[in-house]
């Protein structure tokens, strides 16, 4: 049953309409003026939500009656019954959210109108209101649904890093076994036979696959040790001879060239050192490698290291390092490649860790690695910092 509230300082019209509306079906309450009104609907504490309202009253007026009954539940519906012709009254009814008006004297099938309006008014708000709940709800629903289905793809996306990064270093171990078996086999054999070339090949094979366990070992080492940069004041062009000096005789061993081309402004520079000579180390190993792998043998194989003092669009100094070599080059493909777990196109003989390892140490101290190769031309390795490091 429908509550309403009846404010009228008519007592005859309140018993009238009381009489009628209670057998229409409507549990009325009746209130003489507009204070006991508000008393009671404020008692009530929301269980009122249909109210007629006479506009002309002593005291608190019927427009003053809607404001507040308004105010305290804006979703009450309000009919004012206005004296005949008070358009003015009706019209500032309506401004103050009214949901209808009728006109005195009362007649009863526009009452019941206007009262089936409102009912149907309040029905309908309350229907939009569990809408809207219901779809808070399944928001919230979805959302933790989705969150769930993300943790879910990042905890498998991890165990499949881990078993690639497994399956990559059991396939890198199995090669190395089978050079380290070849060797032993080549040495027993050697033994038996009297044979010392054979014994000395394969000892030469074991001691070959001895290194590549101690490189994988320091690769994994690097790779996977969280390290801090630790910045000192030193000379960038220092580093760079240090390390060219170191990878001589590497370079020396297959024909390449190898030299430097240092920018004499380049003075001094606040970077991790140990870091830029691994950096520097890989990319000149992976330098000479290149010319190893090329299959132009009229070229004179050069590897250059490069280094410039150079501005960023910040006014920021940056410094560059190159690693600038004419060998082999590299297919897009590769190009795609490069900073992949494990990925080398040396069969066997890299780790494939090198240039990840290179990657994390750059960006470790905010700076970055680009490359530019061609097949048949050369690469050229690229690796920029901020002179003062401030940029991480
Ligand atoms: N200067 C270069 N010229 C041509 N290819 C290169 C060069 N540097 C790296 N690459 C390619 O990138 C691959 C990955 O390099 P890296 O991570 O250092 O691993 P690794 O040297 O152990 O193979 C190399 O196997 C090679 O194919
Ligand atoms: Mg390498």
């Amino acid at each position: 049953m429908t509550k309403l509230l009846i404010i009228d300082d008519e007592r005859a019209i309140l018993e009238v309409l009381d009489i009628f509306l209670t057998s229409e079906g409507y549990e009325v309450i009746t209130a003489e003026n507009g204070k006991e009104g508000l008393e009671i609907f404020e008692k009530e504490g929301g269980g009122i939500n249909l109210v007629i309202t006479d506009i002309k009253m002593p005291e608190i007026e019927g427009l003053e009656v809607l404001r507040r009954i308004k105010a305290i539940d804006k979703d009450t519906e309000v009919i004012v019954v206005t004296g005949h012709g008070d358009m003015d009254s009706a019209i500032e009814s309506l401004k103050y959210g009214a949901s209808d008006f009728i006109n005195k004297p009362v007649r009863f099938e526009a009452l019941l109108l206007a009262l089936e309006r409102a009912k149907q008014k309040i029905a309908m708000s309350s229907q939009l209101k569990d809408y809207t709940k219901n779809l808070e709800q399944k928001i919230e629903e979805r959302t933790l649904e989705l969150r769930q289905a993300q943790e879910e793809l990042m905890e498998s996306e991890r165990l499949a890093t881990i078993g690639e990064t497994v399956a990559g270093l059991a396939h890198y171990i199995k090669n190395i076994l089978t050079g380290l078996r070849g060797g032993m086999y080549m040495v027993d054999v050697g033994m038996a036979k009297g044979k010392a070339r054979m014994q000395q090949d394969g000892w030469g094979m074991v001691r070959r696959n001895i290194e590549k366990v101690s490189d994988l070992v320091l690769d994994l080492l690097k790779y996977s040790k969280e390290r801090l940069p630790e910045p000192t004041v030193c000379s960038p062009n220092k580093i760079v001879l240090e390390g060219v000096e170191l990878m001589r005789e590497k370079a020396g061993q297959h024909g390449v060239k190898l030299s430097t081309d240092l920018d004499p402004n380049l003075k001094e520079a606040l970077l991790d050192q140990d870091g830029i000579n691994d950096v520097l180390l890989n990319l000149i190993s992976n330098a000479i490698d290149a010319c190893l792998y090329d299959i132009d043998t009229s070229k004179v194989w050069e590897v250059k290291v490069k280094t410039r003092l150079e501005s960023d669009a910040g006014s920021g100094e940056v410094i560059l390092f190159q690693v600038i070599d004419n060998g082999a080059g590299m297919t897009d493909e590769v190009k795609a490649k490069l900073f992949t777990r494990f990925f080398s196109t040396k069969a066997g003989r890299g780790t494939g860790l090198g240039l990840l390892i290179t990657q994390k140490i750059v960006n470790e101290q905010g700076g970055e690695v680009s490359v530019e190769s061609e097949v048949g031309q050369g690469t050229t390795f690229s690796v920029r910092f901020n002179r003062y490091m401030q940029k991480s």
